[in-house]
């Protein structure tokens, strides 16, 4: 049966394990595998831009000896041109792979549901399940372990990357402590299955109105941007709402001495983050982009053979 990546709940904490083991491997040698996809294609489907997701998709398709298309929102744009699941079941003749990147993360499910082959979720409204997976990776890789380290959120609670953090940290044995401004709390169906997750790994999920108390004592401080993808008509708002939950020089005094900045970018210096923080030498965030590459080869190896029984 085929297997899907919409969020990860759909990834088992064993399976996780086993995909950081793969992304380790494909780091170290980076021409491991790379017949893995020969004669096989793999189709970005995105409805919104990006640097990071793109390129390190197609080049990790290139890298396991693939082809990548690009299909932009030109080209499909879901459920306007042609129905989502007409997409999904004209794809799947062709393609081996959809790595899609919606606004309603509806959408991803109805791609995942109507399609033959596997569906990666490149980012939509509500999760980034690729950003988290390669966040677990990198705080394993800078820190040794992901049991019992305590990561500190500071920002927007309900967007995709909090969203996808939480459910990821919990099944890594990561607390995680999350500061936002009222009304930016991460979305409580997502917190209640991140608790139920936690459970099994002793994580612990704490919510927060004080960024102060969000990055006491944290091992890991973590931020995004304050005004997401497809909320631009809201920035103004949004650039009032989130003052105070600045990143900066005073904040990072409450970490861990030897604290890590991480930020899945693109980043706004001087709004969510400073330039001193994000360009210090507490920052892995190129580390962190890098990453992508290796984890979502790790990802399309592990779907694709999975799908194939
Ligand atoms: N972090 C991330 O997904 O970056 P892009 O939006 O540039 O792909
Ligand atoms: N929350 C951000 C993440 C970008 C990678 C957005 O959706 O725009």
């Amino acid at each position: 049966m085929k297997r899907d990546l919409i969020s990860l709940e759909d990834f088992s904490r064993e399976e996780i394990l086993s995909l950081l083991k793969m992304s380790a491997l494909l780091k170290r040698d980076r021409a491991s595998h790379g017949d893995h996809l020969r004669g096989k294609a793999v189709g970005l489907l995105f409805q919104k831009p990006s640097n990071r997701t793109r390129v390190s998709f197609e080049v990790g398709v290139f890298q396991l000896g693939g082809k990548c298309l690009y299909l932009g929102p030109e080209e499909i744009n879901l459920g306007v041109r042609e129905s989502t699941a007409d997409v999904a079941k004209t794809l799947s003749r062709y393609l081996d792979a959809i790595v899609a990147r919606t606004f309603r993360h509806q959408d991803v499910i109805d791609l995942a549901r109507h399609a033959a082959i596997p569906v990666i979720n490149g980012l939509s409204d509500m999760y980034h399940p690729c950003q988290s997976l390669t966040d677990i990776f990198s705080i394993e890789e800078k820190l040794g372990t992901t049991q019992g380290v305590v990561l500190g959120y500071v920002g927007d609670g309900n967007n995709n990357v909090c969203h996808s953090l939480l459910l990821g940290c919990a099944k890594a044995g990561i607390h995680t402590q999350v500061a936002t401004p009222k009304g930016y709390e991460p979305d409580p169906k997502v917190v209640r299955l991140a608790k139920s997750l936690a459970q099994a790994t002793g994580a612990s999920i704490r919510l927060t109105h004080s960024p102060k108390d969000a990055v006491a004592g944290a091992d890991v401080i973590y931020s995004d941007v304050w005004v997401s993808m497809g909320q631009e008509k809201q920035a103004q708002k949004r650039l009032k709402d989130f003052k105070g939950f600045q990143i900066n020089g005073k904040l990072v005094k409450g970490a861990k001495d030897n604290f890590i900045f991480m930020h899945c970018l693109p980043a706004h210096r001087g709004q969510e983050v400073t330039a001193d923080v994000i360009d210090g030498k507490h920052s892995i965030v190129f580390d962190q982009a890098e990453n992508r590459l290796h984890v979502q080869k790790a990802i399309m190896v592990f779907l694709i053979e999975k799908s194939r029984h």
